[in-house]
């Protein structure tokens, strides 16, 4: 029986299908300042940006395909014979149309609606307008079911438990900055797990072993070594 395995996934997994990862030199995301956009405050103040800004990540997601690396986690997946459990930062569901199965959103999905009064979840329209109507409850109060910051990340009780069943810790295209995922290779590495790093440029955190390189090409070949192997 193969060794149960961890990813956490981030922005750079989905960089090479043409999405933008958010900390470029610039400083902004898609021309804007992280607080202006991805922080409740924002949606309180400016409901109109937030949902043109998150209708256009909508589509800008709609328009992208699942690259290499997303195709060789949702084969690692099915032919590994051991857990793959697939945690990821990312909004967009191009693991899923990579193979994958079960994935972990833990900051929310671009292609989901939240009611903010009710907390009902149904799937976004490609457009999402300000006052937009809850299905469940019918108060003005949807919102795109994203994990702004000051928000707390989703599933946490179960990536707790993957992470303890877990025997390897794999990082791939995560900057390692943002908890409390940045805070998973010390809680691998307290419990035993060796831990990978997978990324274009090297964090600068200790992990055990680090690869870099374009995702791309190194999850395939990595998955490569794990299946063949
Ligand atoms: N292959 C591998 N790694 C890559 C690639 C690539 N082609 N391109 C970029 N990277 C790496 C970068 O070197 C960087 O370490 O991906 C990482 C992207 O880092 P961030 O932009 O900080 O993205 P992420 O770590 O996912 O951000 C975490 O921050 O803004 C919030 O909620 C948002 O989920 C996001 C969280």
């Amino acid at each position: 029986m193969g060794k149960a395995i961890f990813i956490l996934s981030g922005a750079g997994l989905s960089a090479e299908s043409g999405l933008k990862t958010f900390r470029a030199e610039d400083g902004l995301w898609e021309e804007h300042r992280v607080e202006d956009v991805a922080t409740p405050e924002a949606f309180a103040r400016d409901p109109a940006l937030v949902q043109r800004f998150y209708n256009e990540r909508r589509a800008g997601v709609a328009a992208a395909q699942p690259n290499a690396a997303h195709e060789a986690l949702a084969r690692l997946q099915r032919d590994h014979g051991a857990p793959v459990h697939l945690v990821t930062q990312n909004i967009d569901d191009l693991l899923e149309r990579g193979g994958a199965r079960d994935v972990i959103h833990m900051h929310g999905e671009v292609n989901s609606a939240l009611c903010a009064r009710c907390g009902h979840r149904w799937e976004a329209p490609a457009v999402m307008v300000v006052g937009e109507v809850c299905v469940a409850c019918g108060a003005p109060t949807a919102r795109p079911d994203i994990v702004w910051f000051g928000e707390i990340p989703y599933h946490m009780e179960a990536i707790g438990a993957a992470l303890e069943e877990s025997d390897l810790f794999v990082a791939i295209g995560t900057s390692g900055l943002v908890y409390p995922a940045a805070g998973f290779r010390q809680m691998a590495q307290q419990h035993g797990i060796a831990t990978l790093e997978i990324n274009l440029a090297a964090s600068g955190a200790r992990f055990d072993d680090v690869r870099e390189g374009a995702a791309s090409r190194l999850v395939p070949d990595w998955v490569e070594e794990i299946i063949g192997g």
